[in-house]
């Protein structure tokens, strides 16, 4: 059966992109935001995962304001990036793997949740930039389910609904008979808001609770918020950390914090960085 062995959750800032190209790791704007990655690396690379299936929000690529699903996973056997304005560099497609995808698909309707099924999906930075941070160097052999959660067009999913989202697809990887070894990914956050009136609020106070909130086995101090006060609460953008949500629903249970790091800001965001084991599935590869 495929195993769960890790989540992680990253912020997702196009110019990230930039500094990778760049190669920026030791700029002093910089430096405190990358120092956070290589202690991930160390822990998540001997793990030599299979797949990662990445909960994160399309800004305006493969979807757009015209037609904006709630949820949309992934079918493909590949997956291209491709600029959704920001004039950043691109990247290799990513692996797909189907199989995976439709069981995730089966079992997520099974539970209740009505989704959009994607054969042909292009994935924007909110999904490839945590795949490069996590990945500097992509393994041949890893593959991608990327799970696509309305942040954008209202109204969104509640906090509650995407993490039990998180649990449904997680209880379907688990029981995929394949003996495949895969790491959840939860993309965007943590505060910030791009436009209007408050753009470039941040909330630390509430980054901290989240943080607390998603490495504890009870998420209710975000939960418990509708999206109107956790767009009060962390920005418009900040709303993204309900896909941080649904990878720790997909962990389940009790999880140990292998590493956090969370720096001011970056762009207009509060980059935050956390990775988490569940407890009792660690068996390195
Ligand atoms: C920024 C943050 C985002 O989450 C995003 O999708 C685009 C830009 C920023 O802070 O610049
Ligand atoms: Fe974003």
């Amino acid at each position: 059966m495929a195993t769960i062995i890790g989540g992680l959750g990253t912020s997702h800032v196009p110019a990230i992109a930039n500094a990778i190209s760049k190669r920026l790791y030791d700029d002093p704007y910089w430096e405190r935001f990358f120092a956070g990655y290589p202690p991930v690396h160390d822990w998540l690379h001997p793990l030599e995962a299979d797949v990662a299936v990445v909960f994160y929000n399309d800004h305006g690529l493969n979807f757009f304001l015209d037609a904006m699903p709630t949820f949309a996973v992934g079918a493909a056997l590949e997956y291209p990036s491709a600029d959704e304005g920001w004039g950043i560099g691109q990247v290799t497609p990513f692996a797909g793997n189907p199989e995976l995808s439709w069981h995730i698909i089966e079992g997520a309707m099974a539970a209740g949740f009505d989704l959009t099924t994607c054969q042909e999906m292009r994935v924007d930075h909110g999904f490839w930039i945590p795949m490069e941070l996590f990945y500097p160097v992509r393994p041949a052999k890893l593959q991608v389910v990327p799970i696509h959660i309305n942040t954008v067009q209202h109204p969104l999913p509640t906090a509650g609904r995407c993490e039990a989202f998180g649990a449904a697809v997680g209880d379907a990887i688990r029981s995929f008979s394949e003996d495949l070894r895969v790491v959840v990914i939860g993309s965007g956050g943590l505060s910030h808001q791009l436009e209007g009136e408050r753009a470039g609020f941040i909330n630390r106070e509430f980054d901290e609770l989240c943080f607390d909130a998603l490495a504890s086995s009870d998420r209710s101090a975000i939960t418990k918020h509708s999206i109107r006060d956790l767009i009060e609460l962390a920005g418009s953008q900040g709303v993204e950390v309900i896909n941080w949500l649904a990878m720790r629903g997909a962990l389940g249970g009790e999880v140990t914090e292998v590493h956090r790091n969370y720096h001011i800001p970056i762009s207009n965001t509060a980059a935050g960085l956390l990775a988490l084991e569940p407890v009792g599935v660690r068996q390195p590869a």
